[in-house]
């Protein structure tokens, strides 16, 4: 193959970003039940991700974000929280997390807290309160309750469905035993939706924030951030059946992204400045394009939201140029980073999503019946292509437990085994997100790969997995987890998050090719090898040699 010259274009971006500590982080997702079991009850808790900070450090990230850890009776893993100021037993106590949180900042790594504003569990006082209460009482206000429609109000108060299958409203049996109002619950029925244009859930809310700050948190990663408020008057409305669950592909949805939502934001953004050290606020916000995405990280707004139409891009060359073409416009116009994730708890893993061959919505998981299967081999080798590129983007990357191993989705999970709400509401119809939360592997020797002493584990672990746990990949170069301490560790030295980006076009259109900080990263996607520029491998993300780059692979190279 003849070696390719290389025409770099002009930066995509030239803002001067500042030096706020998100702006260029490597932020880890602990999923605290499936990450480390210390007392062998088989659900991760907070005593383990203090067992494991070590290696954290030595992967390389910068911060953790843990999904809820608060009290809760778990009906949707914890995103039900019954006190939002209190740790669950089942995950430890409050000198539980304090230990952590400062074990963590003894190794310079921040922590971000989940927090669950959009509903509440219906364990929560408030809700118990209001269950007791009188229709148009302070206690009912503080959630949506609503007179039913129909004859003697039973039909709901609009057709709204919920996230996870099923209506969105539940009625309510009054203390003489009849039949009363319906709550709204955009989630489960065990979730009902705080109403936001209470002062009082405001002010809870502000309250909370604060036990959290005060306790040395660094920031909140804000659960459906894009549902607090709903449109007056609640009208019906009818979702794309082919659009995700959380919204994200409609333009206009009556619960979703309200311009209402600012107002809260701004109020918050004031309370994390009076504290100091940088405190951030990202936003889990499903909205239809990055523009509008882009509004909520305005200066006094958030500071990060998730960039999921990043992980939502198919594996070609074109698609994922202009997702971060425009990610790179919209984000800094605006004076944010632009942030990068491929995987998380709610989304099938990133090493088996990009090589399924048939549509998959948001949330909806994987199953045995499901089609467009994936091929384990493929769906590896453009994960570990795609972590690649995305770690050396300009900006903050999240990554989720159990990518840096590459896990892969597990499909054949037992029907019996499946605990998400979704599987249950949709009565087997979508599978749900159990395959993305399956407990990670440590040890191939040890019971249940070294997640839990005893060998107990909340979902079972496929016998595959063996040959992924931790320390079989501690010691190989080329491991999974090798490529991510490099990617981590090459990235920090040259300050890639920092960085500008400058796109390459002579390689063809299946490969995608840029320069950030002299560091020239090329991925082919196309299924025919490409030529390998002159200049050093500085890593690739798989066997590179005679001078071309196999497909599904991405090198980054230093030119001279
Ligand atoms: C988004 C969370 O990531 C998901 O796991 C949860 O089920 C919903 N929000 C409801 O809180
Ligand atoms: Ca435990």
């Amino acid at each position: 193959m003849s070696t390719p010259e290389l025409t770099v274009a002009a930066p995509a971006q030239d803002e001067t970003p500042g030096s706020e500590w998100w702006r260029t982080a490597v932020i880890y997702q602990i999923y605290p039940r499936s990450f480390a079991d210390t007392n062998g009850d088989g659900i991760g808790d907070l005593a383990g991700v203090t067992a494991h900070l070590d290696d954290l450090q030595e992967l390389g990230v910068d911060a953790i974000w843990l999904s809820p850890f608060q009290r809760s009776p778990q009906k949707d893993a914890g995103y039900d929280v019954s006190d939002y100021c209190d740790v669950d037993p089942l995950f430890g106590t409050l000198a539980d997390f304090d230990a952590m949180l400062a074990a963590s900042h003894a190794r310079g790594i921040r922590i971000i807290v989940d927090l669950v504003p959009n509903h509440s569990s219906d364990q929560h006082v408030w809700f118990q309160e209001a269950l007791a209460a009188a229709p148009g009482s302070r206690e009912r206000a503080r959630y949506m309750f609503r007179d039913g429609t129909g004859i003697d109000g039973d039909l709901p108060p609009n057709n709204w469905e919920s996230v996870f299958g099923g209506p969105a409203w539940t009625r309510t049996t009054d203390p003489d035993g009849r039949p009363g109002q319906w709550y709204l619950h955009l989630f489960d029925t065990s979730q009902p939706d705080f109403d936001w244009s209470n002062e009082e859930v405001r002010e809870e809310f502000r309250r909370v924030l604060r036990f959290w700050l005060d306790r040395g948190a660094d920031g909140f990663r804000v659960d459906v951030a894009h549902g607090l408020v709903k449109e007056a008057g609640l009208p019906d409305y009818t979702p794309d059946p082919d659009a995700g669950s959380m919204g994200g592909d409609e333009a206009s949805v009556p619960y979703w992204g309200q311009p209402g939502v600012h107002e809260i934001y701004r109020d918050w953004h004031e309370v994390l400045a009076e504290y100091d050290g940088d405190r951030a606020l990202c936003a889990e916000a499903w909205l239809p394009t990055i523009a509008k995405t882009s509004l909520w990280v305005r200066p006094d707004e958030m500071h990060q939201a998730f960039n999921f139409e990043y992980l939502e891009t198919d594996w070609d060359a074109a698609a994922l140029r202009a997702v971060v073409t425009e990610s790179l416009r919209a984000y800094p116009a605006v004076g944010a980073p632009s942030t990068w994730v491929l995987s998380n708890h709610d989304v099938v893993r990133h090493a088996s999503r990009l090589a399924l061959t048939a549509e998959n919505p948001q949330g909806s998981g994987i199953g045995p019946k499901s089609e467009g299967q994936p091929i384990p081999e493929v769906g590896l080798r453009r994960a570990r292509a795609a972590t690649s590129v995305m770690l050396a983007l300009p900006g903050s990357a999240y990554l989720y437990q159990g990518e840096e191993l590459g896990l892969p989705e597990v499909i054949d999970l037992p029907d019996e085994a499946r605990q998400d709400p979704t599987w249950f509401r949709t009565k087997g119809e979508r599978y749900g997100r159990d395959g993305c939360r399956v407990p990670i592997p440590w040890a191939a020797e040890a019971p249940a790969y070294g997640f839990s002493p005893d060998g107990e584990s909340w979902l079972p672990q496929p016998a595959e997995w063996a040959t992924l746990a931790r320390d079989v990949q501690q010691d190989r170069p080329d491991s999974t987890l090798s490529l991510y301490r490099d990617l981590l560790a090459e990235r920090r030295a040259r300050s890639l998050g920092s960085g500008k980006l400058a796109w390459i076009d002579d390689l063809g259109p299946e490969v995608l090719a840029f320069t950030n900080s002299g560091v020239t990263v090329i991925a082919n996607l196309g299924e025919a090898a490409v030529p390998l520029p002159e200049g050093r491998v500085i890593l690739s993300s798989g066997p590179v040699d005679a001078g071309s780059i196999p497909a599904d692979t991405t090198v980054w190279l230093e030119q001279s």
